[in-house]
């Protein structure tokens, strides 16, 4: 048993990482900017993330840091400069062990939030502190998201690219496996059981929900694109979950 502090414990992924240790009889200390709180096993711990001695603090006694915090917005320095903040309290408050995880593709679609993601990739691999960074590809909450964006028009407009939708339950427990193993560099990216067309997720999401407006498959220009296009954010290689898009659907929208 060991303690592992999580960064974003609140969010999505966050969340799943700290249930899989926690199920796994691990002591967590999530750090988060809103809230503080204290349930079995779990310690949320408020941070403020420009207050080093702060965050110092927190990760006091954990021998790994799962870093699930994410700044998308890019407001207020952003991904990398916030990685830079984890890593160097990391590295004072004498951690073994950072995890990072990242985007498939971070370094070939030139999204910012993907440079920002890799650039603080780079930083990982570089700094003070024995690191592990996880690739995985888009969980199934952003691809309902987006869905559920697009599906507000009367006619569904969906770029014509491909997805492989993942478990953010089953990367959160691959997250929690990692961090409790030696660092590990750069390990197998981890996608989802299944590459699917865009629209026919849309349309998967639109009968979840009890919506019929037509989809139509629309190609887009531009860099960014191309790189969805070319399915650099695919895994077709790489470890993979078990969950499908469709399993998430019913369980997250039940008849
Ligand atoms: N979503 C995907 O499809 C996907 C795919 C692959 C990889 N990832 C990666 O997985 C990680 C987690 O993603 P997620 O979807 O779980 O994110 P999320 O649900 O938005 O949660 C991230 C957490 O980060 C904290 N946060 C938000 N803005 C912040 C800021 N400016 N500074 C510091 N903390 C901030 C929030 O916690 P508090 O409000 O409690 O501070 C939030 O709960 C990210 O690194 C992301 O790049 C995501």
């Amino acid at each position: 048993m060991s303690t592992v502090a999580v960064t974003g414990g609140t969010g999505t992924l966050g969340r799943a990482v700290v249930g899989a240790l926690v199920a796994a009889g691990h002591d967590v200390v999530v750090t988060s900017r809103s809230s503080s709180s204290t349930r079995e096993g779990v310690r949320t711990v408020r941070v403020d993330y420009r207050d080093p001695a702060g965050l110092g603090r927190a990760f006091d006694g954990a021998e790994a840091v799962v870093h699930c915090a994410t700044n998308v917005s890019g407001r207020h320095g952003g991904e990398a400069e916030l990685g830079e903040r984890v890593l160097a309290a990391a590295h004072a408050a004498g951690c073994g062990h950072l995890v990072y995880v990242s985007i498939v593709g971070a370094d070939r679609i030139p999204l910012p939030y993907y440079r920002a993601k890799s650039a603080t990739e780079r930083l990982v691999e570089n700094g003070d502190v024995p690191w592990t960074i996880l690739r995985a590809t888009q969980f199934h909450e952003l691809i309902v998201r987006l869905s559920a964006l697009l599906t507000r028009l009367p006619l569904v407009l969906v770029p014509n690219i491909r997805f492989q939708p993942v478990s953010a339950t089953e990367v959160g427990a691959r997250l929690a496996d990692l961090a409790t193993h030696a660092p590990a560099g750069r390990v197998r990216e981890f996608g989802g059981p299944e590459i699917e067309n865009w629209p026919d997720l849309v349309r998967q999401f639109q009968a979840a929900t009890g919506q019929t407006r037509p989809v139509r498959p629309i190609r887009l220009f531009g860099s960014i694109y191309e790189g969805y296009r070319d399915g650099h954010h695919l895994a077709p290689v790489g470890d993979k979950g078990t969950i499908t898009f469709q399993d998430f659907l019913a369980a997250r929208f039940p008849e």
